[in-house]
């Protein structure tokens, strides 16, 4: 497991370097971290989870159906989106959704508030602790649409999120058979994280198995109104 450093540390109370003063969306997670729905997660509320997640939405505030259902998680969830038409439409699954934007959070949160939906939460959490949030193994689905893809200069591709450790860790937290769906419209990250994908042991797939019909994020809607080219790829874990 990669170290916790103190910048992506999601176990903090106050994250480092906010000031509510400066942003008002801390004391709105906080106030939604409170509440049963939405589900809202950040600093000490996200203790414990790892191994437990299933259970969390099980047996805790409010109950859900049955305790079947599989977890899924998506890198930079934004709006939530994705999450939340995903999360109506499986009422038996769980789905969470990580973002390092406050107010995206918030935002996220708003909208399972409004749709009413107890299978979702939304983290303040950057992906790169995710080995420290979820336990290897526990997670049967992962969506990445639209990483940052820190394309303008070569310097600034050492900020990517998909690296060749990052995509190591992803594969171990996926169950056996569980998937990743990954979405791009930077042809060159599409191509070097194929790359990678496949090194870590993954298969590349036609279509998903673990998730029933395609998901229009907010970013892909941008770029297909722009005719930009979208690259995608799901892949299997062995
Ligand atoms: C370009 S946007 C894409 C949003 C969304 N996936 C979509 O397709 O519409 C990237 C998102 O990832 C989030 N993000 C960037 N780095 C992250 C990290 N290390 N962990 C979690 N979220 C991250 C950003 O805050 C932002 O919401």
């Amino acid at each position: 497991m990669p170290p916790l450093r103190s910048y992506i540390d999601p176990f903090q109370d106050v994250p480092s370097g906010f000031d509510s003063t400066f942003n008002p969306y801390l004391e709105k997670v906080k106030e939604d971290a409170k509440a049963s729905v939405p589900r809202v997660l950040y600093g000490p509320y996200l203790r414990g989870k790892k191994s437990h997640w299933l259970d969390w939405f099980h047996h805790s505030r409010s109950m859900l159906p049955t305790a079947q259902g599989k977890l899924i998680v998506e890198i930079g969830s934004h709006d939530g989106a994705v999450m939340c038409s995903l999360a109506a439409k499986s009422p038996h699954h769980c789905f969470v959704g990580l973002d390092i934007t406050l107010k995206r959070v918030h935002k996220a949160a708003m909208l399972a508030k409004e749709q009413g939906l107890a299978n979702v939460a939304f983290a303040y959490a950057n992906a790169r602790a995710m080995s420290h949030l979820f336990a290897a193994e526990e997670i049967h689905s992962i969506l990445i649409f639209f990483p940052d893809p820190w394309q303008k200069k070569m310097r600034q591709r050492k900020h990517r999120l998909l690296d060749a450790s990052f995509c190591k860790v992803l594969y171990g937290l996926l169950q056996p058979k569980g998937s990743l769906w990954f979405k791009t419209d930077a042809q060159e990250y599409f191509l070097s994280s194929d790359d990678l994908f496949k090194k870590v042991g993954f298969i590349t797939e036609t279509h998903n198995k673990n998730l029933s019909g395609d998901c229009i994020s907010t970013f892909e809607k941008r770029f297909r109104a722009q005719n930009k080219k979208i690259f995608q790829q799901h892949y299997q874990k062995l």
